[in-house]
């Protein structure tokens, strides 16, 4: 089965061809990252309007790529939720426009099965069962995993995202969007233990998480350096260091307790965050005195990617599950 993947919850166009039986055979991805830039932010009707220009040219691009036609297609794949619904509908709308003409089945598929399955595309992929710390922009959740399908749901943030809780320190630190990835590199040049932050929620027993005060913590930090007038490049890096060190550290403690309280010995990382190399080195740490293992996606596939959900949805199609005639666009979606 060929199946085209569409991505357009956010400020990603991402467009890719799974094959069943080949695996993936081409993928492209359109970062709307510097038009939002400007704002500090993503703008949602922006991003509508973009996921419109740049769809379907990315469509036949990876179709050319793989060397296919569109009537080689078998299913067409594309994120119905959670997400932006204008720039949801997007990726609907063509999804279902190209599957009606092509007289083929079309599935709205969950943005965050997308990157919990996204580690599948890798050579080495995780066997079920398995737990799953998805962290994302909008997501910090602990899933047990037992198939597709198959998620119960461990714990989550009770307040901000891991994802969210970085972009928001970066603005503090005057960073650009989106912040992940910035205060990882300024924390690069951090002195450790200069500052330490707290572990919240890491003291009691459970698997939740809240990562608002671990902002508030932030900010009062910058704050009183700024008014010590000391907030140097040197010191943005130590506070730096100190948040990414706190957020790594909690969900290090809450995985480690996901996989002793499941049984597991595999722990799966998606989402945005979990590109992030000093997550990844603690996870790593950590699984190897458990015994067990740690499996990811190749950075490009950690973030909003076409990929994720043309392999999420390949699953379900091939099951026999598809959309009636109606686009599915539900912006709050629980797993
Ligand atoms: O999964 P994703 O691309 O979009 C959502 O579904 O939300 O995740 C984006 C989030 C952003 O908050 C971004 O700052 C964060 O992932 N992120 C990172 C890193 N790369 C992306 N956070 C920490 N370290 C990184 N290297
Ligand atoms: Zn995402």
């Amino acid at each position: 089965m060929l199946i085209l993947g569409i991505e357009t919850s956010c400020d990603e166009t991402g467009v890719a061809l799974f094959d069943s039986e080949q695996g993936l055979l081409a993928h492209a991805l359109f970062s709307q990252i510097d038009m939002h830039a400007d704002y500090g932010g993503v703008v949602p009707e922006l991003a509508s309007r973009d996921h419109v220009r740049k769809l379907l040219p990315l469509c036949d691009q990876v179709l050319a790529d793989a060397g296919k036609a569109r009537s080689d297609l078998d299913g067409i794949a594309y994120t119905a939720g959670p997400g932006l619904v204008g720039a949801l509908m997007v990726g609907g709308s063509v999804a279902h426009a190209l599957g009606f003409a092509l007289g083929i089945p079309v599935l709205g598929v969950h943005h965050m099965e997308g990157h919990l399955l996204a580690p599948m595309l890798e050579d080495n992929p995780p066997a079920f069962p398995f737990v799953a710390l998805l962290v994302s922009g909008g997501h910090t959740q602990l899933v047990r995993v037992d198939g597709i399908g198959a998620y119960e749901m461990l714990g989550e943030s009770v307040d901000d995202a891991a994802g969210e809780a970085f972009d928001k320190a970066a603005k503090m630190l005057g960073l650009d969007y989106p912040g992940g990835p910035r205060v990882a590199a300024l924390a690069e040049q951090g002195t450790p233990d200069r500052y330490r932050f707290p572990r919240p929620m890491t003291d009691r027993p459970g698997l939740d998480f809240s990562f608002s005060g671990l902002k508030t913590f932030t900010l009062n930090t910058v704050n009183a350096a700024r008014e010590d007038g000391g907030l140097d490049d040197q010191t943005r890096a130590d506070i730096a260091l100190a948040f990414e060190a706190a957020v790594v550290d909690t969900l290090t403690i809450k995985c480690k307790r996901a996989l002793e309280q499941t049984g597991c010995k595999r722990l799966v990382i998606a989402g945005g965050v979990s590109a992030n190399k000093r997550l990844r080195a603690g996870l790593e740490k950590m699984t190897a005195k458990l015994r067990a293992g740690v499996f990811y996606a190749r950075p490009e596939f950690c973030t909003d990617n076409g990929a994720m959900i043309a392999y999420a949805g390949a699953q379900r199609l091939k099951a026999g599950q598809q959309d009636g005639e109606r686009i599915v666009a539900v912006p709050r979606w629980p797993m």
